[in-house]
């Protein structure tokens, strides 16, 4: 049997202090309501997992513009912060440690959901594939209508202005509402990966071209939430080898290091590496840039994708990684980190409830009775 101590020794990133190196990963599941306010439920939900090394949020929307998803969380207004701080408390009062995944999708952001205009982004080249669009009014079945990306307005520089001053708001928010810390969303095909990967950023000016420009909005996203947060509170996650909805690179592994250097240069907490071990949700690289990142970085490691106990645990022993986060796990097993210790079984989720619904599906799965 494979050893999983190492899963349950504490670990330090940065100024958080974890009990154990299980993550809850971000996981968008929809339960806020339609002007995009935390609610109770979720409250309950994130109580219910407060037993891991730290709960990463569910991406949570920094600026009505960059907001294209049918009841995800916002962190713009008085009222959001109200809301997410009965969230933190609940985590908190359960010996919870928790941040918040501050999040902008740039080009991936429908029209419906923003009055009718065109999304931003690097350059005018629309996402690949579709997403959900906003319930049209008296629907009421489970499942939300689709639609297709739309090609975004190029940003001008008072575009990327906002976005950055946005992100530094939303981590000033995320403070005020009693949150540990924020993970910056520079993973899975949102703005920031969109200004990073080669394949969506074809821009000519200082935020285009080489990889040194790429990742000059990262590093000004991480000045703004930096001047409202000590770097220790401060993560990053990324995505560097996924091609989902349409995203690429011509070199995964020099921006992986180009990357690992700006987050040294903060000093940040973690970067939280989105690189699965087999394919399933997201695509299994050919040429994987863990060792890349780490090499630039020299800091804290959370590895992500299709992990399960015992690989986890191999990843720690053999210093691959610090911490490795859990997505499709934590919908079912809100006690994860018991069953792990234990050998319970882990529950498998209803993918119907995922990203839609109340309760059922969201905070009714059962912890472990032995
Ligand atoms: C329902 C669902 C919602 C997700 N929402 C987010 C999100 O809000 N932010 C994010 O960075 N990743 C999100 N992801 C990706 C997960 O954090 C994770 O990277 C992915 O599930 C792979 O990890 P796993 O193999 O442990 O499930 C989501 C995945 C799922 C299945």
């Amino acid at each position: 049997m494979t050893d999983l101590a190492a899963l349950f020794e504490p670990v330090t990133l940065g100024a958080l202090e974890l009990p154990n190196r299980v993550i809850m990963a971000p996981l968008t599941r929809a339960r806020a309501t339609e002007g995009n306010v935390p609610t109770a439920m979720m409250g309950e939900y994130y109580a219910q997992r407060a037993d891991c090394g730290l709960i990463v949020s569910e991406a949570t929307a920094v600026d009505p513009l960059g907001m294209g998803w049918y009841r995800v969380p916002g962190i713009w207004t008085d009222e959001m912060v109200d809301a997410w701080r009965a969230v933190t408390s609940a985590v908190h009062a359960r010996g919870g440690r928790m941040v918040l995944q501050l999040w902008h999708m740039g080009r991936l952001v429908l029209p419906d959901y923003i009055g009718g205009e065109q999304p931003i982004g690097p350059s005018a080249i629309a996402g690949e594939g579709e997403t959900f669009a906003p319930r049209p009014h008296g629907d009421d079945s489970l499942f939300l209508p689709m639609k297709r990306y739309v090609v975004p307005r190029p940003m001008e520089q008072a575009d990327i202005d906002r976005v950055i001053a946005a992100f530094g708001k939303g981590a000033r928010n995320a403070a005020a509402a009693g949150f540990d810390g924020v993970e910056v969303h520079g993973a899975n095909g949102y703005i920031i990966d969109q200004f990073l990967q080669s394949k969506t950023n074809q821009r000519s000016d200082a935020y285009g071209g080489p990889v040194e420009n790429r990742v000059r909005l990262l590093r000004e996203v991480l000045g703004a939430v930096s001047a409202e947060m000590e770097p220790g509170r401060i993560g990053l996650r990324i995505s560097p080898t996924s091609e989902r909805k349409g995203m690429g690179d011509s070199d995964p592994g020099a921006l992986a290091r180009a990357v690992g250097a700006v987050a040294r240069e903060f000093g940040l907490a973690y970067i939280h590496l989105i690189e699965p071990i087999a394919s399933g949700f997201m695509e299994k690289p050919e040429r994987p840039v863990l060792d890349d990142l780490r090499a630039a970085f020299g800091g804290k490691v959370i590895q992500n994708g299709s992990f399960d106990a015992a690989t986890a645990a191999q990843f720690i022993t053999q210093g691959k990684a610090d911490a490795i986060s859990f997505g499709r796990p934590y919908i079912a097993n809100p006690d994860l980190v018991t069953r792990f210790r234990s050998g319970a079984p882990i529950a498998l989720a209803n993918f119907d409830y995922a990203y839609v619904g109340e309760e059922t599906g969201y905070t009714d799965y059962p912890v472990h009775v032995s």
